[in-house]
């Protein structure tokens, strides 16, 4: 009798040998390559030596490095978050199990998030970031695309029109002209005369027809839709779209603009750093006061949106 670990090699020998042959492949030609190529490392898994030489400071300053670093710690958290609404919307047989499952993730990365920023905020010298801030313009995390995408995916759009013009779109179902009206489009402009900055213009001209591809590809298909349309009045899946709701468009949102409160709000010289934008009156929650699901939110809630904000 063949001792039992034989006899499981040559099973999954077997299992091999079908998978090969099913796309008309040698396994022993395989079984050589394997004989012949390295063991894996973790440095090469996860290209480590590339993630460390993407920093790239431009002024000599040292806590430029820790900016550039949050930064792309941040984005990699979105690009999870991104990862896991695609799941939730390609599903073929989304159950309220998954669903939830991957709320929580989400829900999780911005929670690190939140819980991060203090790197920011008291992770770098003032002095040194007013001056190598000026380095940077006209760039801004302002120009995150993948925050956007977050926001385009996870409701639909009239609920990210900016608060004048949203009562009165309601019933406004070209993108093109949701897309005309979101509230960021008024963020970024100059404080003096209301004119769009070029970190605007930039970032329009970089994105906008991005967004409106994956406006129309989630205009029936967002998170938002799916709660109605599957899960509607799912106690589970509501506390959750509740807690990521408040999450991405209050507690993160205050937590980012400590920052900018930290290092741009005291002295109005400062306000240079920014290009001399609106943002006082643009980054409060309370005054964008974007809901992705409304109807989780009660008059009381809805009024008080944001208001822990610093601005008083
Ligand atoms: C010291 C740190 C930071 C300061 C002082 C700061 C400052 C600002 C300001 C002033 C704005 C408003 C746009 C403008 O007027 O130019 C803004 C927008 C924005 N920033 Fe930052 N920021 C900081 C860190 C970050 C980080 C780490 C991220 C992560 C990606 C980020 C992402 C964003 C986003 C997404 C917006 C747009 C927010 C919205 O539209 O509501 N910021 N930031």
């Amino acid at each position: 009798m063949s001792n039992p670990i034989d006899q499981n090699l040559q099973e999954q020998l077997q299992k091999l040998q079908q998978k090969y042959a099913a796309m008309g492949q040698d396994l022993s030609s395989y079984l050589d390559g394997l004989l012949y190529s390295d063991y894996l490392t973790y440095w090469d898994y996860i290209h480590l030596d590339t993630l460390l030489s993407l920093q790239t400071p431009k002024t000599h300053f040292k806590d430029e490095k820790v900016f550039i670093v949050y930064h792309q710690i941040t984005e990699l958290y979105f690009n999870l978050a991104l990862w896991e609404i695609e799941q939730i919307v390609e599903h073929e047989n989304l159950t309220e199990k998954f669903f939830c499952e991957r709320l929580d993730r989400i829900i999780s990365y911005f929670r690190h998030l939140v819980g991060s920023f203090g790197v920011m905020v008291d992770g770098m010298d003032r002095d040194q970031f007013l001056k190598f801030r000026m380095s940077l313009l006209p760039a801004s995390g302002f120009q995150s695309g993948q925050y956007r995408m977050i926001e385009i995916c996870s409701t639909d759009l009239i609920h990210l029109v900016n608060t004048d013009d949203r009562e009165k779109m309601k019933g406004t179902t070209e993108v093109s002209d949701l897309l005309e009206k979101l509230y960021w489009r008024s963020g970024a402009t100059e404080l003096a005369t209301g004119k769009k900055t070029l970190t605007l213009k930039q970032f329009e001209e970089k994105y906008i027809d991005d967004f409106k591809k994956l406006s129309e590809k989630h205009r029936d298909k967002n998170l938002r839709q799916i709660y109605l349309k599957q899960f509607a009045g799912s106690l589970e899946v509501v506390r959750r779209l509740r807690e990521f709701d408040e999450l991405a468009n209050v507690r993160w949102p205050l937590s980012h603009m400590k920052s900018a409160a930290k290092y741009l709000q005291k002295d109005p010289e400062d306000i240079k750093a920014t290009g001399g934008t609106n943002w006082q009156k643009y980054l409060p929650p309370r005054f964008q006061r974007i809901f992705f699901y409304p109807e989780l939110w009660n008059e009381q809630e809805k009024k008080e949106w944001g208001k822990a904000g610093l601005m008083g």
